[in-house]
């Protein structure tokens, strides 16, 4: 039996009043269409169909390869949006799921849940409804004198008496292929908004003596259908609190859920501890045993294991084991920290590799550069990158002690072992084991080589 799940799309979003298409904005970290998407895909192996009008370029680009896509050039309503797929799933689908697509909190289970109600209706179609007294600008569902649904009122078209119906239609719908194409064609404009309403469909069956079946949603968040930037508000803190909570059940630590942000796409290892307002965004992975925060901002970067970054800004960086950061440091794309590395205050680090053991406590700013082992950064280091025309590269060898103040100008070599003066100014290349001093730097002696 072949099942099919189609998303709506294609509408524009009028009352987000927003240039960009509604189903692109973001919730916890990505454009809201992929957590429906994402929905629809357990529902069957078969790929989900999108109906995309408005703005249709950047949601097809968005979810890429994942979906089929039909497009629906004029918006006149959900019932024309369902119509444009018919070509497409006419021969291709014993039963029909379809979802609004602005209802990205709705799970996989709601979704089979719906279908597998209608797998057991000998009606045409089961719709997913809800109680509550809250509506929210949803249809309401009509039932006659035996309990039976017979209509969906929009709010646009109610009445007072239908108003004050406080079962809603959630917007999930499963359908028998068969009975769907040609009942679609039945669907006449609604009188005031003369849109094609998917909903009429109910009307339509009931007067051909039809059961149409309902199931109740039980998880009421999962009805946050956005319409408004209230309503993706509204959506955002719901989706943070089921992140965060899994992240608890999986043994992650958050000291103030409530003021932790962690995108979907963020992993976090055992026993990491996440202090308040931290944000853990994008991409980003952190192993076990961190601690995390408080204040702290990671993007899309790659934290070890057993690492503590306080009070830090951190963007596109790889740190890896045991490297201890902050407070009140900055690493930007392409810091890579290797084992053991710490960062203190007001450090910035961007495109440059720190090996193990590296230690810069306070006041430096490293770009551009590839740092040996158990290099020391004193105080105020400043590598001078950049010439008014191009970045270039300072490379330090291991075990260099660099004195406090020292103005490293780019392009430079520092060899092994070699130790600058406490406000030298370093315009050349200094060889290993050497002392230099001074403005501009100069050689003052050798120092012993180690055995
Ligand atoms: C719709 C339902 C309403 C339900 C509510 C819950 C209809 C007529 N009404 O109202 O009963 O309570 O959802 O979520 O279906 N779309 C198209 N093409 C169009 C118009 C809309 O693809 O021509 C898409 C939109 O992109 C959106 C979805 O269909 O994802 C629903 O459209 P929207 O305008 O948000 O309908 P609601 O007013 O929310
Ligand atoms: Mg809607």
């Amino acid at each position: 039996m072949k099942v099919r799940v189609i998303l709506l799309a294609a509408g524009k979003g009028v009352r987000m009043r927003s240039r960009l298409p509604k189903l692109l904005h973001h919730l916890s970290g990505r454009p809201m269409i992929l957590h429906s998407l994402e929905s629809a895909e357990r529902v069957t192996k078969e790929p989900p169909v999108i109906v995309v009008g408005h703005g249709a370029e950047s949601i097809r680009e968005t979810v890429g390869p994942r979906a089929e896509f039909v497009e629906q050039i004029e918006q006149l309503g959900t019932g024309h949006a369902l119509l444009q797929t018919q070509r497409l799933l006419e021969d291709e689908a014993d039963f029909v799921v379809v979802t609004n697509a602005d209802l990205p909190l709705v799970t996989s289970d709601t979704l089979k849940k719906v279908l597998d109600k209608q797998k057991k209706n000998n009606g045409p179609f089961t719709i997913l409804t809800l109680k509550q007294k809250e509506a929210r600008g949803f249809g309401r569902v009509r039932r006659n004198i035996s309990g039976e649904a017979i209509a969906i009122i929009e709010e646009a078209e109610a009445s007072a008496q239908d108003l004050s119906i406080d079962e809603l239609n959630v917007g999930v719908y499963c359908f028998r292929g068969d009975w769907l194409w040609p009942a679609l064609k039945k669907i006449k404009p609604s009188p005031k908004k003369k849109e094609y309403y998917l909903t009429d469909l109910l009307e339509i069956a009931a007067s051909e003596g039809e059961h149409i079946e309902t199931t109740s949603l039980e998880d009421a968040t999962e009805a946050i259908g956005i319409n408004t930037r209230e309503h993706l508000a509204e959506a955002e803190a719901v989706l943070r609190s089921r992140i965060n909570q899994h992240w608890m059940l999986e043994g992650v630590t958050f000291i103030d859920p409530q003021t932790t942000y962690i995108d979907s796409g963020v992993t976090i290892g055992q026993d990491t501890v996440v202090w308040p307002n931290t944000m853990l965004l994008g991409t980003t992975s952190i192993g076990e045993d961190c601690i995390v925060g408080p204040n702290t901002v990671i993007r899309s970067s790659r934290v070890g294991n057993a690492c503590r970054i306080e009070a830090t800004v951190v963007e596109l960086a790889i740190i890896e084991n045991n490297v201890d950061i902050g407070p009140f440091a900055h690493l930007r794309k392409g810091a890579q920290l290797s084992d053991g590395v710490h960062v203190g205050n007001f450090g910035e680090i961007k495109n440059s590799t720190l090996a193990p053991g590296v230690k810069m406590g306070h006041f430096s700013y490293i770009g551009d550069a590839t740092i040996g082992r158990n290099v020391n950064i004193g105080a105020g280091t400043i590598t001078a990158n950049y010439d008014g025309k191009k970045k270039n590269p300072t490379v330090i060898e291991s075990d260099v002690f660099i004195g406090s103040d020292t103005m490293l100008v780019a392009p430079l070599h520092i060899g092994q072992g070699a130790r600058t003066g406490a406000g030298a100014v370093v315009t050349k290349d200094v060889p290993a084991h050497t002392v230099v001093v001074g403005v501009p730097a100069r050689a003052i002696r050798r120092l012993e080589e180690p055995d």
